[in-house]
């Protein structure tokens, strides 16, 4: 099989493609021949070497595939040879061939690409969980999302369209048309304007009823000062962290201290709510993120939510595929194909 290894922490350059004896499934789990391997903002993290719940590099990383059920092993039911299917994973995704629990699989249904099923479990669990589980989202509500054109924000972007929520999103100023077109109601370009000011200009004042933040540092504390009364601030990752296509602890360091600090009696007088959220962590409930992924596919499959794939690169570009992200330029998900 082939696999893409993150050879040392570095620039996109550091991504090497390499063979490696094909693994047969053990009891409970299945082989899948990978059709489409999702990336995500936390594979760069890695392979700048930032993401601290990474493997130890060299390593290969990946949360998420798509494919076809090449082998089937002991005590396995419910699973067909050739049968099309999409999963999360604990890291391996970047692979021709992956071994993965039998637990973590379900079925693509028909019509959905493999590309857009490998762009599903990482971008829309992790907006559900938010947006659906933690963070009580009602028609109505104005939700500020930022990086609305990447991955995660263009499911939530779908989701709170499909429960009659109003979004405002930040992104870089050339994807705003698009944004508008797919149902922003406000883009603001969050690099070159203050988005509290703007919220607060756009709200009358008001402010938003929840904030989706993965920016980190500073952008935490204006997420929360945008929040409405009974506002919930949903932090879950620090994308400021990655300033260049290399390491730079002094900017880690810089965004760490600039994390707030957040107290209970502050919380309580200001009637706000404050949640963290790391799907990476979510191992342990594996069941209950089947059972939402089952609900999402099926949102897929009648054209509710439609998986935004900006483009797939072959494994051998893995380290362009990288540098895509990297230079702000996706618009959605970008995937990997053996
Ligand atoms: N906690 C969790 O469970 C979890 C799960 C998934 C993702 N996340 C986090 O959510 C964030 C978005 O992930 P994603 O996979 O949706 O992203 P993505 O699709 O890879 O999109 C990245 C986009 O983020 C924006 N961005 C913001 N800061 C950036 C920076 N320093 N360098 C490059 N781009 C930057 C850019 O859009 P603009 O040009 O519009 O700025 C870029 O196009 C990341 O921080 C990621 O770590 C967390």
């Amino acid at each position: 099989m082939r696999q893409i290894w993150i050879s040392k922490a570095g620039a996109p350059s550091v991504l090497e493609v390499r063979e490696a004896p094909t693994p047969e499934p053990g009891p409970g789990e299945v082989r899948v021949a990978v059709r489409a391997a999702g990336i995500n903002f936390a594979d760069i993290m890695a392979r700048m070497g930032i993401y601290p719940d990474a493997p130890p590099i060299p390593c290969v990383v990946g949360y998420e595939v798509s494919g076809v059920v090449e082998a089937i092993g002991e005590g396995v039911t419910g699973r067909t040879l050739g049968e099309r299917v999409f999963a999360a994973t604990r890291f391996g995704g970047y692979t021709s061939d992956l071994v993965v629990p039998a637990a973590q699989v379900v079925p693509i249904p028909e019509g959905v690409s493999f590309e857009a099923a490998a762009a599903i479990p990482v971008n829309y669990l992790t907006a559900w969980y938010m947006l659906i589980h933690l963070g009580n989202l009602q028609p109505g509500d104005r939700v500020l999302v930022h990086a609305a054109a990447g991955g995660v924000g263009q499911a939530a972007l779908q989701i709170c369209k499909w429960r009659g929520a109003e979004v405002i999103g930040t992104a870089s100023a050339p994807k705003h048309a698009r944004l508008r077109e797919y149902g922003v109601a406000h883009c603001i370009d969050y690099r070159n304007q203050d988005f509290e000011e703007e919220v607060k200009r756009l709200t009358n004042g008001e402010g938003v009823d929840i904030v989706l933040d993965a920016v980190g540092g500073t952008s935490f504390k204006k997420s929360y000062r945008s929040l409405n009364d009974l506002g919930r601030l949903l932090m879950f990752g620090a994308s400021s962290f990655a300033t260049g296509k290399k390491r730079s602890i002094l900017a880690a360091v810089k965004g760490v201290m600039a994390m707030p600090r957040f107290g209970a009696i502050g919380l309580m007088n200001d009637n706000k709510g404050v949640i963290g959220f790391n799907l990476g962590h979510l191992w342990g409930r594996i069941d209950l993120s089947v059972k939402y992924l089952q609900q999402i596919i099926e949102l897929v499959a009648d054209g509710t939510f439609t998986p935004r794939v900006d483009r797939s690169f072959p494994f051998d570009q893995a380290g362009d595929a990288h540098s895509y992200i990297q230079d702000r330029k996706n618009f959605g998900k970008i995937v990997l194909t053996p």
